[in-house]
């Protein structure tokens, strides 16, 4: 993620490059900062937190000036922090930089660097791109930045100004997007349309691979080899709020569908060939040889991701495996020791109950591994390692493509720590990680089929006061999770059960109106979940099935199917629980709800 943005004209440049971060912040707010260049050279401003942070810091000391650029950032290399905060500038401070997307070479390009006497002053990829740019100079930045742009690998959306040639910035992009706005007597760049909607409606979408020359007075678009390219002015009839949630109707929709691109991010780079690559975490053979158990805590939906890494982890580690609600650890009596692993899993990675429950087991001298979306948050900055999902952020107070990626994050660590302690078996992992890899284009087919029968029970059953949800083993979290999806964006009251547990009371609850979604994939407890369906079938109750393409028996039984493809099972609460967070959604739209804000709720729940 990561929003740039950049401006060319006679206002104060500052004032439009607040404007467009403040509009980029759903892109990323770890941190922000700006450069502008004006007759006496370049001067930058950072700050690491909201906008507001990079705000107080321009009160305090200003920058005047009509060309600049900005950046809010979503840490991926480095942890939030002035040093890391973009624009990057070049060692003889002529060059200003700011990137979203990830060089993925910049390793190489650091040490080339390196030897050649250049100090790095971040941890970040960025920084290579700006020292290339000055050490490559040769008067031309246009033809400068096309030499450099030819020895990054990765995606990268890029804005770069030099203070030899004060009227430009020069932009290019591959896989990241961005957007250039036509003014009067002015010009903008930007990660999306919102940043400049202010200012101009006309835009021009770059082509991969182009690179654009932005001055006051125009724009010219050039391809890879530096020949000019025509372009078309196109007028975009977004309104702020659409476009920032880029054309979807709420955030949470659109994280649902961000699902494949959060799942491919989580998993690149940590498999290799038929296996998991955990090499970033530099997790200690021998110290993990010391665990006898593990722990996960988490809250909420977390919590529900932790209960399937407890199934994950028994089964590839052979190590006893418990989950806690992090609220109920804090007020119990665990036992504590060095001998206890303890894995912490939050999206926000600011939850007050999990951080508390993580003092107390760091305090007993356990180990700990955080499963975290947000980049140098406080539970990674207390734990010994992080798997970071990298979902990007996610604004929807109802959790999706964090939990989606959690699950993904917890096949890797169960896996890779299985292996490491010499216990999962080679087959096992070669099939998971053949699994994991098809799990992108998976999610995507279930998303472009639309899920006709999601939407006719949403319609249906939005009058409904209860509703059950059922599943087995993997996915009796997926039926606690897809009863809490809809509970807190409805306010429906539904209850995810144990499907085998709906004999010994909640049974009594089933009679001719009540629906029952059951969450029933191939996979070893498949057949046993079918009889309890049948069990409520034979009460007259109303069942929707989740279950696997082609599976007669429950075509046959279900009131509504939703069928997903097939999978190992242990991916299969990655695949079902997709439907049940468009459910919940659909539930709530027809309802009328405030879905990416339901009432009494908080994205970060920092309290206790
Ligand atoms: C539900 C939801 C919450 C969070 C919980 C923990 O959709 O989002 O239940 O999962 O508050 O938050 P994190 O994961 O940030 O620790």
């Amino acid at each position: 993620m990561c929003g740039i943005v950049g401006y060319v004209g006679p206002r104060e440049a500052t004032e439009v490059l607040i404007e467009g971060l403040r509009r980029l912040e759903y892109r990323g707010y770890d941190s922000a900062g700006v450069a502008v260049l004006n007759g006496d050279g370049m001067r930058t401003r950072k700050a690491v937190g909201r906008l507001s942070a990079l705000e107080d810091e321009l009160k305090r000391d200003a920058l005047h000036g009509g060309l600049g650029i900005g950046h809010t950032r979503w840490a991926t290399h480095g942890v939030p922090s002035v040093a890391n905060c973009h624009p990057h500038t070049s060692f003889d401070g002529k060059v200003s930089l700011i990137h979203n997307g990830i060089i993925e070479n910049h390793r190489e390009l650091r040490r080339e660097l390196m030897d050649q006497g250049i100090e790095f002053r971040s941890e970040t990829d960025t920084e290579v791109v700006a020292h290339l740019v000055a050490k490559t100079y040769d008067g031309d930045l246009v033809r400068t930045f096309q030499k450099v742009i030819r020895r990054l690998r990765g995606a990268y959306a890029l804005a770069v100004c030099h203070t030899d040639e004060p009227d430009k910035i020069i932009a290019t992009r591959v896989g990241s997007p961005l957007v250039i706005g036509i003014g009067d007597g002015e010009n903008f760049i930007a990660s999306d349309v919102p940043a400049i909607l202010k200012y101009t409606r006309k835009v021009v979408f770059l082509n991969e691979h182009q690179l654009a020359v932005v001055t006051r007075d125009g724009v010219k678009i050039f391809d890879a080899a530096l020949n000019p390219v025509e372009f078309t002015i196109c007028e975009t009839n977004l309104s702020l709020d659409a476009a920032e949630k880029e054309g979807y109707e709420h955030f949470m929709l659109k994280e649902i569908h961000e699902q494949p691109r959060a799942l491919a991010e989580t998993i690149r780079g940590r498999v290799n060939g038929d296996n998991v690559d955990l090499t970033e975490l530099n997790l200690d053979a021998a110290v993990l040889k010391g665990v006898r158990r593990i722990a996960i805590l988490a809250c909420g939906t977390s919590l529900y991701s932790g209960m399937v890494g407890k199934y994950l982890f028994e089964r590839f580690t052979h190590l006893p495996t418990e989950t806690w609600s992090a609220s109920e650890f804090r007020y119990a009596d665990p036992v504590i020791d060095d001998g206890m692993l303890v894995i912490a899993v939050s999206q926000s990675g600011e939850t007050a109950d999990t951080l508390e429950a993580l003092r107390i087991v760091k305090e007993g001298g356990a180990r700990t591994i955080a499963v975290c979306n947000v980049m140098g948050s406080s539970i990674p900055r207390m734990c010994d390692a992080t798997l970071y999902t990298r979902a990007g952020p996610e604004i929807g107070v109802a959790s999706t493509k964090a939990y989606t990626t959690q699950l993904a994050g917890f096949v890797l660590l169960s896996v890779g720590i299985g292996r490491l302690l010499g216990v999962t078996d080679a087959e096992d992992e070669r099939r998971l990680v053949t699994g994991l890899k098809q799990l992108p284009d998976q999610v995507q087919a279930l998303l472009d089929e639309d899920i006709v029968a999601v939407k006719r029970c949403a319609k249906r059953y939005k009058n409904v006061f209860n509703f059950m949800y059922i599943g087995r083993h993997f996915n009796y979290p997926t039926a606690m999770e897809g009863a809490l999806k809809l509970k807190e964006i409805s306010y429906i009251h539904a209850e995810g059960y144990a499907g085998g547990e709906m004999k010994h009371g909640p049974l009594a609850l089933v009679e001719g109106t009540f629906p029952t979604i059951a969450i029933a994939p191939q996979g070893r407890t498949r057949e046993k979940l079918i009889s309890n369906v049948q069990e409520i079938k034979a009460r007259k109750g109303v069942v929707v099935m989740v279950s696997t393409q082609g599976d007669e028996e429950a075509r046959e039984l279900a009131d509504y199917l939703i069928e997903i493809p097939p999978c190992e099972e242990e991916l299969s609460p990655i695949l079902a629980v997709v439907p049940l967070q468009l459910l919940a959604y659909y539930t709530a739209l027809q309802l009328g709800r405030d879905v990416d804000k339901p009432r009494n709720l908080a994205k970060s729940v920092t309290v206790e």
